[in-house]
């Protein structure tokens, strides 16, 4: 028997009175320019592809669907670094009072700039492909780092930070227990603090992080324009601090002002800030509680970013939020594709939206949610994925062993 019920939930935002200059001053054009000079002269940097599932759209009736494959993105497997290194320019940047003209990599890797900064130690918390960034940036850069971690992080992202140089620390709690625990420590130890997620005065070097992944946007309009595609019509991304979708749909906002693409943000039901923000509906960002248990590690977040809100409250046409089993399904599909669409390696965090994407074409029930967004035949759906293969275990773990199984009366029943 085939349930009726959608297995996820949503909140609808009208576009009507909303205010999106907060979002077009964070994310001006110009700076997704500079972020994208700057990322081009790092050794290795290659334009991550953007990639067609030509079989599977059609299968769903929509028009196109599109992947930013961030899985190989310099050698780290995830579009995290872009913000990390970005924040590193921009502090280095400040702190020696050099304008952009004279900023190049092979002069921030140098001596002179080693020496004229003195000893640092950037630090971080992590739930895993941030931190990884923010090493192997501070280990080009030839500083130290120091990462947080909270207690249920895999051993495998651990170990990846370490191999970067970083010390790692392990801190009882989740996610948002171990940023309050960095934000005590370094201001005792003098570390500079590079996070991802936004407090009340913590804002410059998170407002660097979101700009630097606008690079991935400029990427994206260039490959769109060799489509003949003006722009996605849809784009599904998902949230842990809602720092990336504020990049993405502010960035749009600067681009295309009223013909931004629809934005859906997707997270896991454990660890929905955002969605819980948008359903208090007060403006104000709220928190959920507990152990945010998920299999997106990436997303394991229970406190949005203010800065990120912020921007999201005004220009997010839906909040969505899934269980578990929808991202596996994505990492599934991604994993064995189609006749004729290509092969992607995507991690829990990276295939959500593709799993949403697909329970939100394919369920009955969530026809309101297709016809407000306007999600038809003619549609171009931008998804991203964020992340590769980024712990291997768990990848194996869904992919060869069927963990997290969909259960039965939500099965694909389409030719
Ligand atoms: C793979 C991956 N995707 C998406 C996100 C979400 O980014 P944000 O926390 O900015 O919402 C993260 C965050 O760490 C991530 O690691």
């Amino acid at each position: 028997m085939k349930n009726k019920t959608p297995d996820f939930s949503w909140i609808l935002r009208d576009r009507e009175g909303r205010d999106v200059s907060i979002a077009k001053e964070m994310f001006p054009i110009e700076v997704a320019r500079i972020a994208r000079r700057f990322h081009r002269q790092i050794p290795g940097y290659q334009m991550s592809p953007l990639v067609s599932l030509p079989n599977l759209a059609s299968m769903f009736g929509v028009g196109g669907i599109w992947v930013k494959d961030e899985a190989s993105r310099l050698e780290l497997n995830s579009f995290k670094v872009l913000g990390g290194s970005f924040a590193l320019y921009r502090f280095i940047q400040n702190r020696l009072g050099i304008d952009d003209s004279k900023m190049n990599y092979p002069y921030l890797v140098s001596k002179e700039v080693k020496d004229l900064l003195g000893d640092i130690t950037f630090a971080s918390a992590t739930d895993g492909n941030h931190g990884r960034g923010i090493a192997w940036a501070a280990q080009k850069l030839g500083h130290k780092c120091v990462i947080y971690v909270h207690s249920e992080t895999s051993k495998r992202r651990i170990d990846a930070i370490r191999s970067y140089g970083a010390t790692v620390k392990i801190i009882e709690g989740n996610y948002d227990d171990a940023v309050r625990q960095i934000a005590i420590d370094a201001k005792e130890q003098g570390w500079e603090i590079i996070s991802d997620t936004s407090w009340e005065g913590y804002a410059q070097v998170p407002t660097w992080i979101m700009q630097g992944y606008s690079t991935m946007m400029a990427e994206i309009q260039e490959q769109f324009s060799c489509q003949g595609i003006p722009r996605p019509t849809h784009v599904f991304v998902q949230a842990g601090v809602g720092a990336l979708a504020a990049s993405v749909t502010g960035f749009y906002h600067s681009l295309c002002g009223e013909k931004a693409p629809k934005c859906i943000v997707v997270e896991p039901e454990e660890a929905a800030c955002l969605f819980e923000s948008a359903r208090t509906n007060d403006g104000k960002p709220h928190h959920v509680g507990g152990a945010l248990d998920t299999i997106m590690a990436g997303l394991a977040c229970g406190e949005p970013s203010e800065l990120a809100w912020n921007v999201l409250k005004e220009t997010i046409d839906a909040f969505v939020k899934v269980p578990d089993y929808i991202a596996a399904r994505g990492m599934r599909v991604y994993a064995t594709p189609l006749k004729g669409d290509p092969f992607i390696v995507s991690g829990e965090s990276g295939a959500v939206t593709l799993g949403a994407l697909i329970s939100m074409l394919k369920e009955n029930g969530a026809d309101e949610l297709r016809d407000f967004l306007k999600i038809d035949d003619t549609s171009q759906i931008l998804l991203i994925n964020t992340e590769g293969n980024t712990d291997p275990v768990l990848f194996r773990q869904v992919i060869w062993e069927g963990s997290n199984p969909v259960p039965h009366e939500y099965w694909i029943d389409r030719d």
